[in-house]
């Protein structure tokens, strides 16, 4: 399939509510998909919850609820989740559906009669939170680094997936293919990992308690949830749809970086199925002290109170601007309150607003057309950058890029006073159509990170620019509309 785009994110424990990070994850990988898609590529975009872990049992019984029904309620919220952050995701995958227990049972088969299962008994540390084992070179104290919590020891036969065979192949793979995992810091540190350490077998049942997918052949156990979790990304798609396979993008947090740069291809190239194109792994969203968040601390924020309390492109522009694409980042309501003002208010806001009423005033009629005008200043630079920025996984920067489009015009309108030619219409009309043009190209620009306050900026310039006729700066037709606020000033 030419063209295609499939981007997914890691799919969410439902063994709570939604926090912030699975609201940033969703978010970062919803500007991708709109990206992708503004540029005309045939976008899907998957996302869902992981479901069959042992924790859901455990959180369930501490929430005195059958397992389904709690796992249930909680996927319900998910959900809303997607529906507030106005994300655009094509499909959500939950983990206890049909589709996803069949092909888990098909590609487990498959590897069987390949002989790349096997049983046999193993013993090891596991944390419950992270659904791992750590060796003591991870864990040396017993404790999880994750999670900071004692490790359980667990004593189990089982069934094993034969994943040493695949080290030599994974550290080729990856020397190969450079940009499978980015940013190269996390690149770096999976490849030295795998040179450093013996890949095991890794360990894919668990003695079953009654809920997760049997595993075929032996309904004493089920499958490791991990094993199952990553095989949504393939399972969600229907025979027609799985022309969109190998994924273009799993964006996923460095917490579950190996899974999804080791684990994952391997069980893909035992199953002889195509590599996903990149694995992008976003950094953590920090509480405003700088540490990780949790409801022990007291510090953490819930995406509901921020998307009760603020507009959703401020919520969506904020994280995707302040927390680097590449690392870790503080979330501070004070900033985003702040940047609203500022940044989206003033500098973008503003600019439009200003110069759509004065134009309304000044034009003959509410129309503006380029017959007559030269264009004063070239727009290719912020396209093709920010381009390049997203393409490169840095969203943050793509953002700068645009946003140096925005001060530009701004600088421009105070340079060229646009207002002292009222009785000049040619003039004044040259200014304007250069300005508005510009401010369009910066709309279509932010359309992904901001889609509905640039769906309103569109109706107040009243045309139908898009990513095709961007580049063109003849014959751009507006007409404008008496605007209100984008962005109504928000007191702290
Ligand atoms: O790991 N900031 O689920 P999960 C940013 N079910 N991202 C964060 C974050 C934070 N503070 N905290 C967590 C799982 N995340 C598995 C995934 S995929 C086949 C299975 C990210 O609910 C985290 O890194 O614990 C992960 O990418 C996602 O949220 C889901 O985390
Ligand atoms: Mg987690």
């Amino acid at each position: 399939m030419k063209n295609k785009f499939y981007c997914t994110t890691a799919i969410d424990y439902p063994n709570g509510k939604p926090h912030i990070g699975h609201a940033y994850e969703k978010i970062v990988t919803d500007a991708y998909n709109r990206w992708y898609k503004l540029f005309g590529h045939e976008t899907y975009f998957l996302t869902g919850t992981d479901e069959n872990g042992q924790k859901l049992i455990e959180s369930a019984k501490a929430a005195g609820k059958d397992t389904l029904q709690y796992v249930d309620e909680n996927v319900e919220i998910f959900k809303e989740l997607c529906t507030r952050a106005n994300i655009s995701n094509d499909d959500f995958i939950r983990t206890t559906e049909k589709r996803h227990e069949q092909a888990c049972v098909e590609l487990w088969k498959n590897l069987e009669e390949k002989n790349l299962i096997y049983h046999g008994s193993y013993a090891g540390d596991y944390c419950l939170s992270c659904e791992a084992f750590y060796t003591e070179t991870q864990a040396p104290d017993g404790i999880c680094p994750e999670h900071h919590k004692p490790l359980e020891r667990k004593e189990e036969e089982g069934y094993f997936f034969k994943l040493s065979e695949y080290q030599d192949w994974i550290i080729k793979y990856l020397e190969d293919n450079p940009t499978f995992v980015t940013p190269k810091a996390k690149y770096n540190e999976i490849l030295s990992r795998l040179k450093g350490d013996d890949l095991r077998d890794l360990a894919i049942s668990r003695p079953t308690q009654g809920w997760g997918v049997k595993v075929p052949g032996n309904d004493k156990f089920v499958m490791y949830t991990w094993f199952d979790a990553l095989i949504n990304y393939y399972s969600a798609l229907s025979p027609e749809q799985k022309n969109l396979w190998p994924a273009d993008l799993h964006v996923v947090g460095k917490d579950i970086l190996w899974f999804h740069s080791v684990i994952w291809p391997c069980m893909l190239k035992a199953s002889e199925l195509p590599l996903p194109k990149q694995v992008y792994v976003h950094g953590m969203v920090l509480a405003e002290d700088g540490k990780k968040m949790s409801k022990s601390l007291g510090n953490a924020i819930d995406p509901f109170d921020m998307l009760d309390k603020y507009p959703t492109d401020t919520f969506r522009y904020y994280m995707l601007r302040n927390i680097s694409a590449n690392s870790d980042g503080r979330f501070s309501e004070e900033e985003l309150i702040s940047k609203h003002n500022t940044e989206l208010g003033n500098d973008y806001g503003n600019l439009l607003m200003r110069i759509i009423k004065l134009a309304r005033k000044v034009l003959p009629d509410t129309t503006l057309d380029s017959k007559g005008v030269t264009q004063d200043f070239k727009v290719e630079e912020y396209l093709f950058e920010s381009k390049k920025f997203m393409e490169n996984r840095e969203h943050h920067k793509a953002i700068d890029k645009i946003w140096e489009l925005v001060n530009f015009l701004n600088q421009y309108i105070n340079d060229k006073e646009p207002w002292k030619f009222k009785n000049d219409p040619e003039a004044f009309k040259a200014i304007a159509y250069n300005c508005i043009y510009g401010i369009g190209v910066a709309t279509i620009l932010l359309k992904p990170f901001i889609p509905d306050v640039t769906e309103k900026a569109f109706s107040y310039l009243g045309t139908l620019m898009d990513i095709d006729s961007l580049l063109q700066f003849e014959g751009h037709k507006f007409n404008l509309e008496n605007p209100d606020a984008l962005f109504p000033k928000i007191e702290a």
